[in-house]
């Protein structure tokens, strides 16, 4: 008999199972980063989730990395995501939304300013991006000042705050996969020589100075995080001490008595158990490329209390009902996950009676 099923709690939410909505982009925002209008749809009819982590959600201009992906910051932001929450809500979930700030992993083309994307240090990730013009090299970024590194903080508050102001139930501070954050922690991004840079106290630094900031506005119970141990993604290869930088940091956002860490998993065995015995909170561990057979292992051993899905979830707004019931899983349609209309977002059917009853 799995745990799956057991209630959990993530802060002050209580949740009815160890499922979760992971986050996914899928760039069906307005031009402006409004949530367009399916997108209540979509988060709604994924409510039996449980807990819905939303899609990267810039914090500011700067923030943003890809093209049609939604902002929290301005008051269409806020209207556009109230529709959202609501409509989560009325089909009784719950809503974090994901705050990121993409960092390097921009382009000039894809920013409502048109400006050289920002990072710790300037160095490229040496990759390319999709851009209005297609394809192309993502450019050198500049390096951030000392002033710019605490408005940046402030934009995560400003951000949080008004995440809060729409009805989400909190925010999760985007910390992996190669953006600002975790451009920081990896010393292959930060050549820095000042307090955030050089040692892993000082590239941690901004991490927990976001996590402080983002706590004081909205509580430590509304505020969870997202990390990717050695996780390569956006050009970040974290080096050699990549692993001496989160033994470092779990204790430290462990003061901050966060509602949860989100841990990408990608095999290291090792460090999620560590993770696991230094965290105190809530755990939610989104092992990548699991089948799906495996969904409820790290809950059932133990090591984690929430499994947050992606892209199942992305095609199976009923996902919670296919798997009780041992039900075929429609299959995701990579072709129209970033970008779109309806197809692939939200015209992916759900069971009906006469297929549970065929079988
Ligand atoms: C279409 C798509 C978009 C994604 N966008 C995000 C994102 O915005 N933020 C994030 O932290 N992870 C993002 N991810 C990663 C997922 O949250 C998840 O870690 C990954 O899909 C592995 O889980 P899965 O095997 O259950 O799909 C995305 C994944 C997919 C498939």
């Amino acid at each position: 008999m799995t745990n799956l099923w057991s209630t959990v709690t993530v802060g002050n939410l209580k949740l009815p199972h160890r499922l979760a909505m992971a986050p996914m982009t899928r760039n069906r925002a307005l031009f402006d980063g409004t949530p367009g209008n399916l997108s209540a749809e979509y988060y709604g009819q994924r409510a039996s989730l449980g807990l819905l982590i939303s899609e990267g959600t810039q914090i500011s201009d700067d923030g943003q990395g890809y093209l049609m992906t939604p902002g929290i910051y301005t008051d269409n932001h806020v209207e556009g995501w109230r529709k959202i929450a609501d409509k989560v809500h009325a089909s009784g979930g719950h809503l974090f939304i994901q705050l990121m700030h993409a960092g390097r992993m921009s382009h000039p083309d894809n920013t409502p300013h048109h400006r050289q994307p920002v990072a710790p240090s300037a160095i490229a990730p040496s990759i390319q991006m999709f851009t209005n013009n297609g394809k192309l090299d993502i450019p050198v970024p500049r390096e951030l000042s000392q002033a710019e590194i605490k408005e940046t903080i402030e934009d995560y508050r400003i951000a949080a705050a008004a995440a809060i102001k729409a009805g989400a139930d909190g925010v999760e501070i985007h910390g992996a996969n190669g953006y600002l954050i975790q451009q920081f922690i990896s010393e292959h991004s930060n050549h820095r020589t000042d307090e955030y840079g050089g040692s892993i106290v000082n590239r941690a630094r901004f991490a927990i100075e976001v996590a402080k900031a983002v706590v004081d506005e909205v509580g430590a119970e509304r505020t969870g995080i997202r990390i990717s141990p050695e996780v390569p993604l956006g050009g970040v290869d974290e080096g050699s001490s990549a692993l001496d930088v989160y033994r470092y940091l779990v204790p430290e956002l462990a003061k901050l008595n966060l509602a949860y860490i989100h841990m990408l998993h990608v095999g290291n065995e090792e460090l999620l158990s560590e993770i696991r015995s230094a965290w105190p909170n809530t755990l939610l561990v989104n092992r990548a490329g699991r089948p799906l057979k495996d969904i409820a292992v790290d809950i059932d051993a133990g090591l984690a209390d929430i499994t947050p899905v992606g892209a199942w979830a992305l095609a199976n707004p009923d996902l919670v009902k296919r798997l009780k019931l041992d039900a075929p899983l429609n299959e995701p349609d990579r072709a129209t996950f970033y970008g779109g209309d309806s197809r692939g977002y939200t015209d992916y059917p759900t069971i009906d009676e006469k297929t549970l009853q065929n079988r």
